[in-house]
């Protein structure tokens, strides 16, 4: 054996105790690093080349490559092995695959939408009905119906938008008061929640797109004390049982007598002062109400002289922004990530 093949074979040996004594990825590449990285054994033996008897340098560079290759060999060998076993031990977890996974991010309810459903299930518990109608009205309906006069500005194209010059996006849910009476004779108790639209510049407290909540009875006998009751009743179910309301006598053209119905501020419950939510009134509006018009139950063929009857309408984002305490009134359709939660 000449002198290089011994100095080989001893670090062979001591190659593959250091190899059989890796016990992972790492450990193994320290191996590789120590005997065949740029500072490691076997560059030390070949720098060693020049001081071997002058009849085995010819061929040791050759004898060193086929050393390497087999040290390469051996290593990959050992790569692969503790990687598989790296594998197996991962795979012999014991996994319980009937433990339930990590709970699905819930949606919420949308302000709005819960709004609207209480208010639903209120006036259905007393009895009403729940209609939608159209977002296209036509021009009869959304004004002439309700007693509102052509020259009434919200019939102008800067206020309303029309999709053709008898077709408009309706600007309130009154005009189903209409629909609701031609297609049932009297009694009827409805209530009809939907969007609207108005032209209104977008900022804190104006979109072009809102919803609103129209209520309507007429029958015999029907009175003022009933409405009054019933939304008393809609807004301590809105905002607690302690709810202040508030009827201010209005205008609108198709009741008669009308008033606003405003509640006393959830967040200041009155006080005012620098009160944001209510702007230091002590009071919020949240809609309009009244006597339904003679004129309008006329022009629906009901007899004003039989029955009356009483409607009111209010703004839906209005009254969630007051229930909530939400400043802008974009918040409801941006989107935002965790917006409708918590709230209740
Ligand atoms: N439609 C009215 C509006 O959008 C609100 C309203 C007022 C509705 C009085 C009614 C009512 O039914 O009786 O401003």
């Amino acid at each position: 054996m000449t002198e290089l093949e011994a100095t080989l074979d001893a670090l062979t040996a001591r190659f593959d105790a250091a190899v059989a004594a890796a016990p992972d990825a790492p450990a193994l590449d320290e191996v590789r690093v120590a005997f065949l990285g740029r500072s490691g054994e076997v560059t030390a033996v070949r720098r060693g080349i020049g001081a071997l008897p002058p009849a085995e340098r010819p061929g040791a560079g050759k004898v060193i490559n086929a050393a390497v290759e087999a040290l390469e060999a051996k290593l990959a060998q050992a790569q692969s092995r503790v990687e598989l076993a790296e594998l197996e031990a991962s795979l012999g977890d014991q996994i319980d695959v009937t433990f339930p996974g990590p709970p699905a991010d819930l949606g919420y309810v949308h302000p709005i939408r819960r709004v609207a459903i209480e208010i639903a299930r209120y006036f259905t518990r007393h009895g009403f009905a729940v209609l939608s109608g159209p977002e296209i009205e036509t021009e009869a309906n959304n004004f002439d119906a309700l007693n509102i006069p052509p020259d009434h500005p919200a019939r102008e194209g800067l206020d309303s938008f029309y999709v053709r010059p008898d077709r408009v996006l309706r600007t309130h849910t009154s005009p189903m008061q209409a629909r609701a009476m031609r297609a049932n004779p009297p009694p009827i108790a409805v209530i009809v929640p939907g969007r609207c639209y108005r032209r209104d510049a977008v900022d804190a407290r104006h979109l072009y797109m809102f919803h609103q909540v129209e209520g309507l009875m007429v029958g015999k006998g029907v009175h003022f004390g009933h409405l009054k009751g019933l939304l008393v009743g809609m807004c301590r179910e809105l905002f607690g049982p302690d709810a202040d309301v508030r009827f201010r006598p209005s205008f609108f053209p198709f009741t008669e007598p009308s008033a606003e119905i405003d509640v006393k501020c959830p967040t200041c419950r009155g006080t005012g002062g620098e009160c944001r939510t209510c702007g230091g009134s002590g009071w919020i509006e949240i809609g309009g109400s009244g006597m339904v018009h003679p004129n309008v139950l006329r022009g629906v063929g009901y007899d004003p002289d039989e029955v009356a009857g009483w409607a009111f309408g209010c703004g839906l984002e209005r009254i969630a922004m007051k229930r909530y305490d939400i400043h802008d009134i974009r918040a409801f359709v941006e989107n935002a990530p965790g917006f409708a939660e918590g709230l209740a």
